[in-house]
C-alpha cells in the first residue's frame, strides 16, 4: 500500500457551513404539518420525487417517506432515482449525491435543498490531484468512492459505494487488475485487509467517522457487555476492529435488527437512529463516543453538510425551483460510464 499525503481542502469551508447553519428559517410560523402538506402539494404539481440519505433530518426522511419517495444509503439513492419516471428529483443529501443523480438522470432536473452541503470527501480529491497521482501510475484501474466530485467519476474507471466496496475490489482482484483508491483512506484501508489487493490510497477521511474514538469506545463496550458495536468502515481502524459489524449505512440498520442483541451502539451519524428504532423499535441505540481524553469533536456524530438540509430550504427549493445540479455534458458522459458501471456491477451480486 501507498499513501499520499494531501493537504485539508475543506478547512476554508467548514466556518461558511456552520454559518449557514445558525441563519434562520423561512417558513417558521408554519407548523411541521403545514410544512408537509405544502410539501406535498409542491411535489404533485412539480411532477417530483424526494430522494433523502438516512443522514438527514428525521422531517426531511419523514416528508420523503410519506410521498413516495426514497430514504436510503448512497447506493439506493441513485438506483431509486435512475428508475424514476418523475420529471423532477430533489436530493436531500450532499451534493455529490445530486451529481450522481444527474449523472444517471441527464434528462431530469434534478434540485437540492441546498448546493452548499459539501463532503470532506469530495473536498480533499480535486480533480487536478488525482491526476497528478493516478498518472504515476498508469497501469492501475481508477476506483473511486461515490463521496467524489462528477470530475473525479469522470477519471474513474470505476465508481463504489461502501455497500458493495470489498466485492468490487475482491472482483477487479481475481482479474488480476491493480487499483488507485480514493478518496477514503479507513475504506480503503479495510477493503485491502478484507482483500488484501494491490491498493494504492489516496489519503482523506470523513470528519464525522474520523472521531469515533477507540479507547472511549472500548470503556463503553465494557459498561455494555450485551451491546453490538455497529460500525460504518469510514471509521478509523482501530474503531472498526471493536466491531460485531461493520457495513454501510442500509447493512447497520438491517444489522440492527437481526442481530439478537437488545443493544447497540452505533458508530455513524446519529441521525440514521430514526431509520434504526423504526426497524426495531424494542431495541436500545447508544451512540458511540466521539469525545474522550484529548478529543476535539467538531462534528460530534453528525454530518454539519448533511443537516444543512431542512423542510424550510426544501419548500423555498420547490416553490423556486432553484439549487439546481448542471454539469458540463462532456464531463457527464464520462462519469456516466463508471457510474453506471456501479449500478450494473451491484446488479450481480
Ligand atoms: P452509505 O450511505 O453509502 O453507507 O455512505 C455513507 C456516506 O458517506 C454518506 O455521506
Ligand atoms: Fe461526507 Fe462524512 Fe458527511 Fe458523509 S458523513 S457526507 S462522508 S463528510
Amino acid at each position: 500500500m501507498n499513501k499520499l499525503n494531501t493537504e485539508k481542502y475543506y478547512n476554508d469551508t467548514f466556518p461558511k457551513t456552520i454559518d449557514i447553519l445558525n441563519s434562520s428559517p423561512k417558513y417558521d410560523s408554519k407548523t411541521k404539518e403545514e410544512k408537509i402538506n405544502l410539501i406535498k402539494q409542491l411535489l404533485d404539481e412539480k411532477d417530483a420525487k424526494i430522494v433523502a440519505h438516512y443522514y438527514t433530518h428525521e422531517d426531511l426522511q419523514e416528508v420523503a417517506e410519506l410521498t413516495g419517495g426514497n430514504v436510503s444509503d448512497s447506493l439506493e439513492m441513485a438506483r431509486f432515482g435512475a428508475n424514476q419516471a418523475s420529471k423532477t428529483l430533489i436530493v436531500a443529501g450532499v451534493r455529490f449525491m445530486g451529481e450522481t443523480a444527474k449523472i444517471l438522470s441527464p434528462d431530469k432536473k434534478i434540485l437540492m435543498p441546498t448546493l452548499e452541503a459539501e463532503c470532506s470527501l469530495d473536498l480533499n480529491c480535486p480533480a487536478s490531484e488525482l491526476k497528478k497521482f493516478s498518472d504515476k501510475y498508469p497501469e492501475r484501474e481508477i476506483v473511486v468512492y461515490a463521496n467524489t466530485s462528477a470530475e473525479v467519476k469522470a477519471m474513474a474507471d470505476w465508481v463504489v459505494t461502501s455497500s458493495i466496496a470489498v466485492k468490487l475490489i475482491e472482483y477487479l482482484k481475481k482479474e488480476n487488475i491493480k487499483v488507485i483508491w480514493a478518496p477514503d483512506k479507513h475504506l480503503g484501508n479495510y477493503i485491502n485487509e478484507k482483500t488484501n489487493a494491490d491498493m494504492k490510497l489516496w489519503n482523506a477521511s470523513c470528519i464525522v467517522h474520523e472521531e469515533f474514538k477507540a479507547k472511549a469506545l472500548m470503556n463503553l463496550k465494557e459498561k455494555n457487555k450485551d451491546a453490538a458495536v455497529l460500525v460504518h468502515p469510514e471509521s478509523p481502524a482501530e474503531v472498526v476492529e471493536l466491531a460485531d459489524v461493520v457495513g454501510s449505512t442500509s447493512q447497520l440498520i438491517k444489522a440492527c435488527k437481526d442481530l439478537p442483541h437488545k443493544k447497540m451502539i452505533v458508530a455513524t451519524d446519529n441521525r440514521i437512529f430514526y431509520k434504526m428504532q423504526k426497524a426495531a423499535p424494542e431495541k436500545t441505540l447508544i451512540e458511540a463516543p466521539t469525545g474522550g481524553k484529548g478529543a476535539t469533536c467538531i462534528s460530534c456524530a453528525h454530518c454539519p453538510w448533511m443537516a444543512m438540509n431542512n423542510l424550510d430550504n426544501l419548500i423555498e427549493t420547490l416553490i423556486e425551483e432553484k439549487n439546481e445540479i448542471h454539469i458540463k455534458e462532456e464531463i457527464r458522459k464520462k462519469a456516466f460510464v463508471s457510474t453506471n458501471r456501479m449500478i450494473e456491477f451491484a446488479k450481480t451480486l
